[in-house]
This record gives C-alpha cells, structure tokens and sequence, in this order.
C-alpha cells in the first residue's frame, strides 16, 4: 500500500517526460518537413492543397474537360504529360512545336492508322467530337495544358465488382463517346459501311462476339473501312487485361 504513491509519482513523471519527447519530436518533425517544403517544394505542395487553381480564359477550361472526356488524357497522360505507354507522345513536348492548324488536322484526320495491331494509334475524331470542342482542345494545348478545376478522369472503385469497374471505365476511357451510354450507339459514322459506330448491345452483337472476341477487340482495334475514318481505337498497351476484363464483364451486363 505505502508503495502505491511513490510508483503513481514515478508514473506521472514517466509521462511528463514522454509528453515533452514527443512534443519536441513532433515540433523537430515539422518543422523538418516545413523547411524541406521550403527549399524544393513550396508550389507543388500549394498545388496540393484543394484550392482552385488560376482561373484560366473558358474557351481553355472548356478544351481542359474535352481533354478528359475524350480520353486524350489516358492516352496521353493527366495534361499531356505523356508515360502512358512508350508509342504515344508526350503532348507538352510535341504542341509547342505544331500549328494550330497542324493540331487540329491531326485531331479531325488522326496521324494515319497503325497496320500493326500491336500499336496504339491515334483515333480519327471527325464526326465525334464537334467543331467548337476541337478548338477548345486545341486552344488548351497552345495554353499550355494549364491545370483547370474539376477537370478530373472518372475514378474506377475497383472494390465493388467487375461490372462496376468496367462501366467506370467505360466512361474514363471515353468508349462512351462512340458507343453511346450504355453501349445502345447511335453515333454516326457516315464512312463507314454500316454508316454508325455500332451499339454494343443486342443479339446480333451478341451472336457475333464471345466475351473473347470483345476482348480481342478492344486490346487490337478494329478498322472497318479506308482508313482515315472513325475507327475502333487499339488499347493493347493503355489498358491492362484486368482492365478489359472488366470492360467486357460490363459489357456482358448491357444485353
Ligand atoms: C487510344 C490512344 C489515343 C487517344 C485516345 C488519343 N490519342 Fe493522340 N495520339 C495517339 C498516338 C499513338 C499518337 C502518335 C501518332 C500515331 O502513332 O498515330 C497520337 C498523336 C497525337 C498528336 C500528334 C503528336 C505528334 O507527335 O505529332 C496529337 C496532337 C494528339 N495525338 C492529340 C490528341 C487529342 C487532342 C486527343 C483527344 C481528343 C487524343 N490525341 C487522343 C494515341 C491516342
Ligand atoms: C473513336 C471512337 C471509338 C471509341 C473511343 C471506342 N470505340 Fe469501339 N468501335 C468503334 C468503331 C468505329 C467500331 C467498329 C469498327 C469495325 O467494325 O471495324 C468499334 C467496335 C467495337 C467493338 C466491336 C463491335 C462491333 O460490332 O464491331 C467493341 C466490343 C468495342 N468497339 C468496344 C469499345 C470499348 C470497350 C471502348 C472503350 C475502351 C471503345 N470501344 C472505344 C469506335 C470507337
């Protein structure tokens, strides 16, 4: 019993003692970490923070959402940036150096169709994405892919599912654009011998295409048709199987 209040005594100490380290620690962690962001990375860790960033002139925000709902972005990486994959180029790099009227040729025309089914391509926009949004686009890239709030890929919760993923997916990778929500299509293709971009629903669909074959589809493309002219893009090397697994199981759910 005589004992009890000296050990509470040493316990009380012992605590003090503890909180003053762990106070001076966390004050010497700051204050590490607040100088470290001072010397080498003050802006970046501004940018961070969930504050707007500048406003930028709406022609350009407008071109910064078409960047994203096109998938340019997952191709191209976030802003252009590039590191998507090894046969698509770096948009910050290359804009700078094409016209106006170069970008936006290249966007309506593509750069010529890839034969190799190995190779990503870039896509022939011209009758999907209208006029006023590829200047946008290109009014972006010559503003040099400045960061514009919201302007942000739909995120895929890989936890709930195939089906849920894959129609995350379905909108990040802008297949939504040419198959029309929910894959019922309707987007004109006039060139093309069927003259639309087809549903991805339906029993001929279905008859046609074993999940493998839609599979086999989305990872090499499909030209139907002389090229230049709106085509099924090649995303062999953008997504991963995982990916197109969930796409299809997706798909699957849309009959
Ligand atoms: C499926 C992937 C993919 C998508 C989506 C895509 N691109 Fe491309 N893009 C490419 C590839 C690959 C190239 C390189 C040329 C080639 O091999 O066809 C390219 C080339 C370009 C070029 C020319 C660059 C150069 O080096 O001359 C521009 C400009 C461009 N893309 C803009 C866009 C814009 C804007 C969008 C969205 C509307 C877009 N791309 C969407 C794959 C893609
Ligand atoms: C630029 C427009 C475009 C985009 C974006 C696009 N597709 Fe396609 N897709 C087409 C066209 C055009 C065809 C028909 C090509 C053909 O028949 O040779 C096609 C064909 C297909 C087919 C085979 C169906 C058929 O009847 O030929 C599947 C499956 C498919 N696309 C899935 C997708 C998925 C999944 C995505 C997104 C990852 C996607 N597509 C993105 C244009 C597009």
């Amino acid at each position: 019993m005589e004992g009890r209040p000296q050990h509470s005594d040493a316990t009380i100490v012992g605590l003090a003692v503890a909180a003053i380290v762990l106070v001076i620690g966390a004050v010497a962690f700051a204050a590490y970490h607040a100088g470290k962001g001072n010397a080498t990375s003050a802006p970046a860790a501004a940018g961070a923070v969930s504050t707007a960033p500048p406003a930028v002139p709406q022609q350009v925000a407008f071109g910064a959402h078409a960047f994203v709902q096109f998938a340019c972005a997952q191709c191209h990486g976030n802003r252009g940036a590039g590191g998507v994959s090894p046969d698509v180029p770096a948009l910050q790099k290359v804009a700078p150096t094409l016209t106006v009227s170069e970008l936006t040729s290249i966007i309506e025309h593509g750069a010529g169709v890839s034969g190799d089914p190995s190779r990503p391509f870039m896509p022939v926009w011209h009758g999907v994405i209208s006029t006023e949004q590829i200047t946008a686009l290109v009014a972006y890239m010559k503003a040099g892919f400045p960061q514009v709030q919201y302007a942000d890929p739909q995120p895929v919760p890989n936890e709930q599912g195939d089906a849920t993923a894959g129609a995350a997916l379905y909108e990040r990778y802008g297949c939504v654009n040419c198959h029309g929500p929910n894959g019922l299509g309707g987007v004109p293709n006039p060139q093309s011998p069927d003259t639309t971009i087809p549903p991805l629903v339906g029993k001929a669909f279905h008859d046609e295409f074993s999940d493998k074959d839609i599979a086999e589809i989305i990872r090499s493309g499909s030209v139907l048709g002389t090229a230049p002219i709106v085509s099924m893009p090649h995303w062999g090397s953008i997504l991963t199987d995982r990916q197109i697994a969930q796409l299809v199981a997706y798909i699957s759910t849309l009959s």
